[in-house]
């Protein structure tokens, strides 16, 4: 599928995109696995606007604007249908009298006397109106019941494993399997192995694994120290490492850490990406123990390169994807 869109301005503190695109573009943007929502943008200004802190001042906003909150409007009843495909005829908006709340949250009985609504988003530097397209998130998967990773982000982690059509990927820390689920669904024909020593996270990833009926997935129960498989098998190995508060304190990781990173490198065909998620206090560390790794291997033939490591913000949390790769030492540049 191809999206004609260009992007227009990146706001990464707020993690938000801006970019123009044709209304032909919007069902093809609905299969964005990496976007949390999607809005039609009618006001993105500097935030100055608001130094007299009247916040009447957003109706006189909206007044000015008319003309592109008509647009937004048009652009939203076109594609109100996208999603009302499952609602019966009878029980379908009557578009031509539509009205939107203006909200911070509104929810209860209330909420649903409005069939759309406006997000304000306002911070020092910009002031953002916009209408959301969709009344779900995008982000919200119909094939994942348990969730234990943002769809968005266990996606993401899937997209760098660089998967091909046969590859195995592991997951030997997985939970609910939410990076799995993303992988099995978006690139078919792989083989996914899901590894955890809680048996109780197993039975979710199982009952995950049920809603994709296609899906070729392998249960183990199993310490990621300790996994019964065999060197260079799998192609792809992607891990939300504990951060060292809920599933784990900070000294365990540090003990556990050097293992999986030797785990990896035992278990990773050459040209295989390990794609880790890890908190940013222990970043550095996790670096540094591939290094240190590299430095002690007796193995003449590859190495294990880190290739990325983008910063990402999980709610208050300051995390990094680090995406490593075994690579041949002959081809090294
Ligand atoms: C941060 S959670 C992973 C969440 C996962 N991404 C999901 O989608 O649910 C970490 C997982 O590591 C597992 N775990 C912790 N220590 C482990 C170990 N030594 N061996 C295998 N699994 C372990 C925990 O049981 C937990 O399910």
């Amino acid at each position: 599928m191809v999206i004609t869109a260009e992007i227009i301005k990146l706001e990464l503190c707020d993690g938000k995109v801006f970019w123009q695109c044709s209304s032909n573009d919007l069902q093809s943007m609905k299969s964005l696995r990496s976007v949390e929502r999607l809005f039609i943008c009618v006001l993105n200004e500097p935030t100055k606007i608001f130094s007299r802190r009247d916040y009447r001042i957003l109706q006189e906003i909206l007044s000015k604007n008319k003309e592109k909150l008509q647009d937004a409007e048009k652009f939203w009843k076109l594609h109100h249908n996208l999603e009302s495909e499952e609602i019966p005829p009878s029980k379908k908006l009557k578009l031509d009298n539509i009205t939107f709340r203006v909200s911070c949250k509104v929810s209860g009985k209330l909420a649903k006397s409005y069939p759309s609504q406006i997000y304000v988003h306002i911070n020092d530097e910009r002031t953002v109106f916009g209408i959301p397209i969709f009344k779900k998130p995008l982000s919200q998967r119909k094939y994942i019941k348990h969730i234990g990773l943002r769809s968005t982000i266990a996606w993401a982690m899937a997209h760098y494993s660089n998967l091909k059509p046969g590859d195995v990927i592991l997951d030997p820390m997985c939970g609910c399997a939410t990076i799995l689920m993303e992988a099995a669904h978006a690139w078919p024909n792989i083989h996914c192995i899901a590894a955890d020593k809680n048996q109780l996270q197993l039975k979710k990833a199982q009952e995950n694994a049920a809603l994709i009926p296609n899906a070729k997935i392998s249960l183990i129960c199993s310490d990621v120290c300790d996994l019964p498989l065999k060197p260079s098998s799998v192609n792809a190995f992607v891990c939300d490492l504990p951060f060292g508060q809920n599933h784990s304190t900070v000294a365990e990781m540090k003990i556990i850490i050097p293992k999986i990173i030797e785990t990896l490198n035992r278990v990773l065909t050459l040209n295989g990406n390990a794609v880790l998620l890890i908190g940013q206090n222990l970043k550095d560390f996790l670096l540094k123990e591939v290094e240190n790794l590299n430095s002690r291997s007796q193995d003449s033939t590859s190495s294990l390169e880190c290739v990325e490591a983008l910063y990402l913000k999980l709610g208050e949390t300051h995390a990094y994807m680090c995406v490593l790769r075994k690579e041949n030492k002959a081809t090294e540049t």
